[in-house]
């Protein structure tokens, strides 16, 4: 049976990024049968301009058949003053949610060829591999009440609401544990049990999950603003990094900033296993929709490129597949071909569309 990807855009640079993801899709197929069918959808600001909303109930339903979802980007300026329920993240934050894609992998890993590209030093950042592993569908971005009263007198109040169970910890903090026995068998279990109750809780529940099954893995707790410091002082110290997701929303944007770019960093978002096994998943670079230079073909494709590698290997079970294209890529940067984001001097400066094209050279070069 046909493999279904649903590729939504969305808005910026998502068009332009998701082309590039869209041909290399195709290369798998003529050359690797993997046998995708890929349809498109409308997700963010081009949601709203066409139907008023930011995502549909239809694409809902879609994403929800689909074997993978692809996601470009949402936002820009052009949607400020849209209404809030109404605003372009929403679309995102609503097929995470309606999905129940609680699990999302942020690894940051820094590419030899890019390490000088780093705001640190290269003797810190050369080799850096960390998965962040965010808990998607919780936390202070759903929890209620979140809303904004008129106490009179011009005085307003706000409210967002941090909350986590049992449950919505353990589910997370499992994952962490078995992607670490993947990789350096290490976790860092990262909240503000000093100042939050959910903190105090998600400490608890996670010490408890590693004593009760996953002994085995070597278990540490920071506070988070710890965390970020120590992102910036020794990265390299990190293995599997497990945070709630506010939390994990700014983490993994200092993590990402020390390989040098934005530009290069995929994600992937997890639901749990349905009874026959399968995941909900959605997939998309970690950067954003790049409004500045939507539509000059200068944006870097190789995060949406390596989300698909990503969702090659959790997905679709196509290991061997994942790790060809992560050295196509790899391959490239090694050529010295590079996009702005990632310009180096001596290298060769190209756009999104060369980049496309160099990497499935290199595909076609490492396949033979
Ligand atoms: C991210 C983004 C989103 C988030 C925005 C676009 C809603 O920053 O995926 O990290 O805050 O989760
Ligand atoms: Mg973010």
């Amino acid at each position: 049976m046909s493999k279904n990807i649903l590729i939504v855009a969305g808005d910026g640079i998502g068009p332009e990024v998701m082309g590039e993801v869209k041909r290399v899709i195709g290369w798998y197929n003529d050359n690797r049968k993997f046998d995708a069918v890929v349809s498109h959808e409308l997700v963010g600001g081009c949601c709203y301009d066409a139907h008023g909303v930011a995502v549909t109930d239809e694409t809902i339903e879609k994403a929800k058949a689909a074997d993978a979802v692809f996601l470009g980007a949402v936002g820009g300026p052009k949607w400020d003053k849209v209404p809030y329920e109404a605003r372009p993240e929403a679309g995102l934050l609503r097929l995470r949610k309606d999905l129940e894609l609680f699990a999302n992998l942020r690894p940051a890993l820094c590419f030899a060829a890019l390490a000088d590209a780093s705001s640190l030093k290269r003797e810190i950042v050369e080799g850096l591999d960390i998965m962040i592993v965010r808990e998607l569908t919780g936390g202070v971005y759903f929890g209620e009440p979140k809303e904004i009263t008129d106490l009179g007198n011009g005085e307003r109040r706000a409210v967002d609401t941090q909350v986590y169970t049992t449950s919505e910890i353990r589910r997370i903090a499992a994952v962490a544990f078995d992607l670490a026995r993947k990789r350096g068998n290490r976790v860092t279990s990262v909240e503000k049990r000093n100042v939050m109750k959910s903190g105090v809780l998600w400490h608890e529940e996670v010490v408890k999950l590693h004593d009760e099954q996953f002994s085995d893995v070597k278990l540490d707790n920071m506070l988070a603003d710890n965390c970020g410091m120590q992102l910036a002082k020794n990265p390299r110290q990190f293995d599997v990094i497990v945070t709630d997701n506010l939390f994990g929303d700014m983490l993994s944007d200092v993590a990402a900033m020390l390989t040098g770019s934005l530009g290069m960093l995929p994600s992937a978002s997890l639901g749990a296993k349905d009874a026959n096994g399968k995941t909900k998943s959605l997939y998309e670079p970690v950067h954003g929709s790049a409004p500045d230079i939507a539509g000059t073909g200068a944006a870097n494709p190789i995060a949406s490129i390596l989300s698909f590698a990503m969702a090659l290997r959790y997905t679709f079970d196509r290991g061997a597949c994942a790790d060809l294209l992560e050295k196509a890529v790899d391959k490239v940067l090694a050529d010295g071909y590079r996009t702005a984001d990632i310009m180096q001097a001596g290298k060769t400066r190209i756009g999104t569309k060369e980049m496309g094209d160099q990497i499935l050279k290199a595909l076609g070069e490492l396949n033979a």
